[in-house]
């Protein structure tokens, strides 16, 4: 990996950082300390977003999906896909995809031993040339459920590619199939801060961060039915927690479907 490569902050790398993970470089650091500045509540959205995927994933093993695609999958951090669906079911498939090297090199080293679990990298952008993988046809069965997570990804991907290429990653998948997206939302009060995020984003490895409408997040279910509560702030679904934070907080929303 290039010296050139470090200086330039990554949206996985960025994420790390503000999970407090070490697989980051300085450049990642500066960028999640002007993030955390624009935004104050953007290492506890994090976190939040990893809890809803742990829920996201033992709600599809409740329902007996046994394989998984997490796309945009991050460096691997605490509570992984593979760590929540093979603790209830231990014969569940995970195939993880992410663009970022550094998020596929610390993957292949954590599933080295798993032969249940592998990573690809590639660009959600070319879902034809992604579900044509080998590494991803090995593993996984597209006549069977499928598990799709495309958590705190897409909002990184702009309009005119993300929407075709969920709708052919969708058109995919069998009946019984879910989807679980969560997606940073605009016209919150969060907004305040968007022009700043583009900006930092703007020197990183994604084309785009800017959050959608509602509408716009709901639009990658397409014709999936929604789990109840339906698409709401990330930290409320399935149910709201007592301790709830204030909506007003949260600039995220999170949803299930399933096909
Ligand atoms: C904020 S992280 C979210 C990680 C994980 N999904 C989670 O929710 O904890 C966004 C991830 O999406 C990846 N990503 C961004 N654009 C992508 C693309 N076009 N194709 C695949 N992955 C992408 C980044 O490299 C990064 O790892």
């Amino acid at each position: 990996m290039s010296a050139d490569y470090t200086q330039r902050p990554s949206s996985a790398r960025i994420y790390d950082a503000l999970l407090g993970g070490s697989h980051n470089f300085a450049a990642d650091r500066d960028a999640a300390r002007k993030l955390l500045a624009a935004i104050p509540y953007a290492a506890e959205m994090a976190r939040v977003n990893r809890a809803f995927l742990a829920r996201a994933v033992q709600h599809m093993v409740d329902a007996g999906v046994r394989q998984f695609l997490d796309v945009g999958s991050g460096i691997p951090t605490a509570g992984n896909v593979h760590e929540v669906a093979q603790a209830a079911a231990p014969d569940a498939r995970v195939v993880y995809v992410d663009i970022d090297p550094v998020a596929v090199e610390h993957s292949r080293e954590i599933l080295a031993e798993n032969p249940l679990a592998t990573v690809v990298q590639a660009d959600i952008r070319f879902a034809d040339d992604l579900l044509a993988r080998p590494e991803l046809r090995d593993l996984l069965d597209f006549s069977q459920p499928v598990g799709l997570l495309m958590l705190s990804m897409l909002h990184f991907v702009p309009d005119d590619e993300a929407f075709p290429a969920v709708d052919r990653l969708r058109g995919s998948l069998a009946p019984g199939s879910f989807i679980a997206i969560s997606h940073g939302v605009i016209d919150t009060p969060a907004d305040a801060s968007t022009g700043e995020v583009s900006s930092i984003y703007a020197r990183s490895d994604v084309p785009t961060a800017a959050g959608r409408p509602r509408a716009g997040i709901q639009r990658f279910f397409g014709a999936a039915t929604m789990e109840p509560p339906g698409l709401v702030w990330l930290h409320e679904w399935p149910t709201p927690p007592a301790d709830a934070e204030r909506p007003e907080h949260m600039a995220v929303l999170a949803g299930v479907g399933r096909l």
